[in-house]
């Protein structure tokens, strides 16, 4: 009897419950939110599709009821405020951060079994607040970005070529902002090197936009992105849950991988029902080491805000 809970029933947290259930992948999912009756309705609206989508997944929602969530195999933590225009992910620490710690404590309450996906921004800092918190194996404590971000790249080179977007590979390195590292030289369409099919222009059009890919979202909507988002999270239940074994660009501690210690960010992982199973080290030219270690650099200086707050004892 899998159960999957989902923290946060805003617009990436329901997406993301609607996703796992279309995909039939637990046999409940529970969606909690603070906000009285937000999960309870959109969990309902959910499961009102069950008969329609064709799916059995038990979707519930509860206010603030964590006992509801006991013995969950993995929990997605979407809490937090969005972005509204103008504002860079890492404006969102101070609140965020003490949201997610309270809410990882009492994840961990009632399923200290379970393995722990983080969403909320600034994501690769608020994936650090969550494992300071969980006190678990960073194995079981990472965060969702690296799959948003090539998705986005993987759609601008799917129009830019006219193929279709399940032919892109691709692999992405680095914290979940404007310092974000795509690799041209580890992408390919069904194989062929896309340094072949597109000249160094165009690819760094496409590789910019991908930087900027959320922000421009947030832009035309007045608020941050949530489809790409939930789905993306959902792959990496379904990954673990399958037992899959999939390679994603997953937000992770490094412990010396690629020269880095101490920081949570995005590098190419094997997901399977351990959670990260493995940390796998690109052969980096100088060029993307060095974006690699600004990018390093740059969530470390959000790190220092989390830590200047002193929310954890040691
Ligand atoms: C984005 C937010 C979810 O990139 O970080 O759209």
């Amino acid at each position: 009897m899998r159960k999957i809970t989902v923290i946060g029933a805003g617009n990436v947290g329901a997406t993301c419950a609607n996703v796992i259930a279309h995909k039939d992948l637990a046999r409940e999912v529970v969606l909690v939110d603070i906000k009285e009756g937000v999960a309870e309705g959109k969990a309902l609206d959910i499961w009102q599709t069950s008969s329609i989508n064709n799916f059995n997944t038990r979707v519930t929602g509860v206010t603030n009821d964590y006992l509801k969530t006991r013995g969950s195999s993995i929990v997605v933590i979407t809490s937090g405020l969005p972005r509204k225009p103008g504002m860079s992910r890492d404006d969102l620490i101070k609140t965020n951060a003490v949201i997610v710690k309270e809410v990882t404590e009492k994840v961990i309450k009632y399923s200290p079994e379970a393995i722990i996906i983080v969403v909320s921004n600034p994501l690769d800092v608020m994936t650090y607040a969550a494992y300071k918190a969980a006190r678990k194996h960073s194995s079981r404590v990472f965060g969702m970005a690296g799959i948003l971000d090539t998705g986005r790249y993987k759609a601008f080179l799917a129009d830019a070529l006219d193929v279709s977007p399940k032919d892109i590979h691709s692999l992405l390195l680095g914290g979940h902002g404007d310092t974000m590292v795509p690799l041209p030289r580890f992408t390919s369409v069904a194989g062929i090197p896309v340094t072949d099919m597109l000249n160094k222009e165009e690819i760094d059009k496409i590789v910019d936009r991908t930087k900027k890919g959320g922000g421009e979202l947030v832009n035309l909507m007045g608020t941050s992105a949530w489809y790409a988002p939930g789905a993306a999270a959902a792959q990496m239940v379904e990954a673990i849950v399958d037992d899959q074994k999939r390679i994603f660009p997953v937000c992770t501690l490094l412990k010396g991988e690629y020269g880095l210690k101490d920081v949570y960010m995005g590098v190419p992982v094997k997901l399977g029902a351990a959670g990260i199973e493995e940390i796998i080290e690109l052969n980096l030219n100088k060029q993307e080491q060095k974006m690699l270690e600004d990018s390093a650099n740059s969530v470390k200086s959000v790190m220092k805000v989390l830590d200047d707050m002193n929310l954890f004892e040691d």
